[in-house]
């Protein structure tokens, strides 16, 4: 199951959003709000973020919220939830998805959505993305590399967008590491190689749910009764 028991998840095709005319038409069809952060944002983006805010209000609705529920923008352009829920937003090659769930079970989510890249870029980004032990594991791990490759990226910005919101510390791809891969499982374990508060620091361990397919989907989440090592 790539989503954790107790979580809530909506995905749809962004150009569903397409045949209202435009995204302002969208908005009003849907009765959802743009912030005036996207006020001059081009059409596709507008679009797409109303795509991540339908996912994110059905989810909300699936995991009981009443009403229409809204998500705002927050800092560093994290989503805001509505009070007793967390959740996390991606969208990427046509798709947006959204997870939520009770702030009763989980502090903080996260989730990401790649397409497996081209071999050519796989190379470029295989220094900054991977760590020297991931390039080892990526040997073993029964993935061609440039699936590896992206998973690892995807993992890494899913951990970022879980964590970025509970301890504003913003962290790089050489800051994670992807330490365990168990392909039957779905499931890979990721640590920290960074402190990046007292209680997030380097070596704890997350564990990074996936899906493999002509896009990889990764979710992550911190338990509301994680305790650091
Ligand atoms: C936040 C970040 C990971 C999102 O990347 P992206 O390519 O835009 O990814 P997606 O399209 O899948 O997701 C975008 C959504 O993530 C969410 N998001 C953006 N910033 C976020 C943050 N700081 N915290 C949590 N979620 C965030 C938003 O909902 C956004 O959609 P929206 O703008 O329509 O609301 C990336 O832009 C970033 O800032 N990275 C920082 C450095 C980094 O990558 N570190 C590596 C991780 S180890």
């Amino acid at each position: 199951m790539l989503i954790a028991a107790g979580c809530f998840e909506y995905e749809c095709q962004i150009a569903d959003l397409e045949s209202h005319g435009s995204a302002e038409a969208a908005a009003l069809a849907l009765d959802l709000t743009f912030p005036p952060q996207l006020a001059r944002a081009v059409p596709t983006r507008r679009l797409e973020f109303l795509a991540g805010r339908l996912c994110a209000r059905r989810a909300l609705q699936l995991a009981g919220c009443a009403g229409r529920p809204e998500v705002s923008i927050g800092e560093q352009r994290s989503p805001v939830w509505p009070p007793g829920y967390v959740g996390s937003i991606a969208h990427g090659s046509g798709t947006a998805w959204a997870v939520v769930a009770s702030r009763a079970h989980y502090r903080a989510l996260g989730i990401d959505l790649e397409k497996v890249v081209a071999p050519a870029t796989a190379l470029e980004l295989s220094n900054p993305v991977l760590r020297p032990e991931e390039r080892v594991l990526a040997r073993t791990a029964g993935l061609g590399y440039e699936q590896f490759l992206s998973l690892a990226f995807s993992a890494k910005e899913s951990l970022y967008k879980c964590l970025n919101p509970i301890t504003r510390v913003s962290f790089d791809f050489q800051d994670a590491e992807v330490v365990e891969l168990i392909l039957s499982a779905g499931l890979l374990r990721i640590a920290l190689c960074a402190d990046l508060l007292p209680e997030f620091k380097a070596g704890d361990l997350f564990e990074v749910r996936f899906a493999l397919g002509a896009e990889i989907h990764t979710s992550t989440g911190i338990p509301a009764s994680f305790c650091s090592a």
